[in-house]
């Protein structure tokens, strides 16, 4: 039984933090053990809002260290960066031809993005999840493990696949896109913000406090943590929906410590703030040690990262274009001499 294959990124849109670590690249290093894995850098989706020409190598190159120092190994899986396979590019064309105008404008993260632009919306931030529809469909990924607010773009990406693909151009017996199943993960799922628990650890808070990223050096994150939000309560606790802070920082505790959730809500259940917060800076200080240093070797010494990187794009692209040539048959392109 070949492994069942699993496809996911993240966009190197600044700095990763502590959820995007919990809550995605933590899992991919455990899933690489038993499934067949892809992660790229999706540097297609971070040019959907302006950016900076001069940092986007730079920015899709660090998340690709990232990506290693975390754990991630290009033994077991292939690391890319999304436009150096072209197929990413032409998949996406093919689909957008496909897929109605308004099943992209009910999609909720376009909705809340365009808000925020203004008068700035391009073509490519109303298109980005038929180019996320595209990444997963181009590998015939069975699973894709991603956050809970990513599952109406996986959603879209099963409907193009099957209603518009498989449906019109394909038959039962020979599909011509695999239909993937969302992965969606549970343990450390939602990292909360350090200055409010109740919205997301996110890379857009205007607020630096609000998180934690993997590259800040132990001053800066015991300084956020010493700021972060508390209540006036003695004592953390899981669970309790009138103290959303204290359930964020017991769970970061209970992960970064690798205590788990009963040892680290025994221990702290009668503690006071001015006695867990240095706990917690030190466990997160400790567990994001070996990733710094992991990555500032990476990053010194660039000829690993690029050998990496070629060897997972030679990898994803003997897939994808495998893929690409069998949409383009089934619509009917003339094949390539
Ligand atoms: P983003 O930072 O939105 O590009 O997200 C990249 C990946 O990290 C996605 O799989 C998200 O679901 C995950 N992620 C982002 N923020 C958080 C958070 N605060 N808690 C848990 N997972 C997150
Ligand atoms: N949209 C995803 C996010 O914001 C990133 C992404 C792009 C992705 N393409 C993907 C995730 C394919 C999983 C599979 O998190």
């Amino acid at each position: 039984m070949p492994r069942p294959r699993v496809l996911s990124g993240v966009q190197p849109t600044g700095a990763l933090h502590l959820g995007n670590w919990l809550g995605a690249i933590r899992n991919w290093v455990d899933l690489q053990n038993t499934h067949d894995t892809y992660v790229c850098v999706v540097d297609l989706h971070a040019i959907t809002v302006p950016h900076d020409p001069a940092k986007l190598a730079e920015h899709s190159l660090g998340t690709a260290a990232l990506y290693l120092a975390c754990g991630m190994d290009p033994e077991r899986c292939a690391i890319f960066i999304q436009s150096q396979v072209a197929a990413h590019s032409e998949l996406c064309w093919l689909l957008n031809c496909v897929t109605p105008l308004n099943w992209l404008e009910r999609m909720i993260q376009f909705k809340e993005k365009a808000v925020k632009q203004g008068d700035n919306v391009s073509v490519g931030l109303l298109d980005y999840p038929v180019l996320m529809a595209a990444d997963i469909l181009l590998y015939d990924a069975d699973l894709v493990p991603v956050g809970e607010d990513q599952k109406q773009h996986l959603e879209l990406a099963r409907d193009i696949a099957q209603q518009r693909i498989n449906a019109r151009f394909g038959s039962e017996d020979h599909p011509v896109l695999k239909v993937p199943q969302p992965m969606i993960l549970k343990e450390g799922a939602r990292v909360m913000s350090l200055t409010d628990g109740r919205s997301k650890m996110s890379k857009s808070d205007p607020n630096e406090g609000s998180r934690i990223t993997l590259l800040d050096p132990p001053e800066l994150i015991t300084k956020k943590i010493k700021r972060a939000k508390t209540d006036p309560e003695r004592g953390l606790e899981f669970g309790n929906p009138e103290r959303p802070e204290t359930d964020n920082l017991l769970s970061l505790y209970a992960i970064l410590s690798g205590k788990g959730r009963e040892q680290a809500a025994a221990e702290c259940a009668d503690m006071g703030w001015g006695q867990f917060k240095p706990l917690l800076a030190e466990a997160t200080v400790a567990a994001l040690e070996p990733i710094q240093a992991r990555y500032h070797l990476l990053m010194e010494d660039r000829k690993e990262l690029e050998q990496v990187l070629k060897h997972g794009r030679n990898k994803a692209e003997s897939v994808a274009n495998a893929t690409l040539s069998r949409v383009r048959d089934a619509l009917g392109f003339a094949t390539p001499g």
